[in-house]
């Protein structure tokens, strides 16, 4: 039992360590902010949420202030006010941005119906936040994946308007053909419509191994377009997000964004508040 306190303090520090590295000064907790900010902007920043959704649910009627039922979408409020979602108080929390280089066989998802613990559980145990993978990762497959409580960038990246590029090594059961790639390049049908890669490149070492750059993020995409193209997925690891990479990551560890990181990954998104430029 004392060792395996030990061992928990010792990752506890590492952690921590980890912390200090990438992110030397943590941003101020917003519950703190003095300044008003729109309605919307509060419920979003509370992690329920995108800014979009939280003006429907004030359109219809489901968010109090102070006890009076928000009507005005533009209203601001500040961390002193009483503001309830369907009748439950919210607050606004310090958001944190991780990048998780996925281990195979972990479930990612924010709800598993085995109730086996997913990556979510472990990071919440790790920093004491609950926070949400950006898109999703099949269980076997390995690779990068972001994990945020920021509700409206977390949306952003996800909606397909904004064309956050990924990139997806696989390794087939085959030595795929030119004319297989072209397909995968022109579009496949799929039986949730066409999809197709922006780019595909070969592996320079290894015959049965392609990079796959998608843009859309539909379930067991890449798996289904490898089947659309009669060949099978042996191992799948994603390598690139919206410009982050994996490269400094050993398989299952994980670190917090940096500030340049964050900054970045706001534009990509139209995201640029005069906040976001303090970073
Ligand atoms: N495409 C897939 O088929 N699976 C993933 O996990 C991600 C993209």
């Amino acid at each position: 039992m004392q060792k395996r306190n030990k061992r928990n303090r010792k990752k506890a520090t590492a952690n921590n360590k980890q912390r200090e590295e990438f992110w030397p000064e943590p941003p101020k907790p917003k519950s703190g902010e003095k300044e008003p900010v729109r309605l919307n902007k509060y419920i979003a920043s509370a992690g329920i949420c995108s800014r979009r959704e939280a003006d429907k649910l004030i359109e219809e009627g489901k968010v109090k202030v102070n006890g009076k039922v928000a009507t005005e979408l533009g209203v601001k409020v500040t961390a002193k006010d009483n503001v309830l979602v369907n009748d439950e108080e919210i607050q606004p929390e310090e958001f944190v941005y991780i990048l998780l280089n996925k281990p195979k066989n972990t479930i990612s998802t924010t709800n598993d119906e085995k109730d086996r613990k997913t990556v979510l559980d472990v990071i919440e145990d790790a920093t004491g936040k609950r926070v949400y993978p950006v898109g999703r990762l099949d269980r076997n497959t390995t690779g990068l994946l972001l994990l945020t409580n920021d509700g409206e960038l977390a949306h952003r990246l996800m909606h397909p308007s904004y064309k956050i590029r990924k990139v997806y090594q696989v390794e087939t059961n085959i030595i795929l053909s030119d004319e297989q790639l072209g397909l995968l390049r022109k579009g496949v049908m799929l039986d949730d419509g066409a999809a197709r890669a922006y780019k595909v490149d070969r592996h320079k070492v290894l015959a049965n191994v392609i990079f796959m750059s998608v843009i859309d993020g539909r379930n067991h995409q890449v798996r289904r377009m490898i089947q659309a193209v009669d060949a099978e997925v042996i191992s799948l690891k994603r390598t690139i997000y919206a410009g982050l990479t994996t490269d400094d990551l050993r398989q299952g560890r994980w670190r917090y964004l940096t500030r340049k990181e964050i900054h970045e990954l706001r534009q990509l998104v139209k995201l640029l508040d005069k906040k976001s430029l303090r970073l």
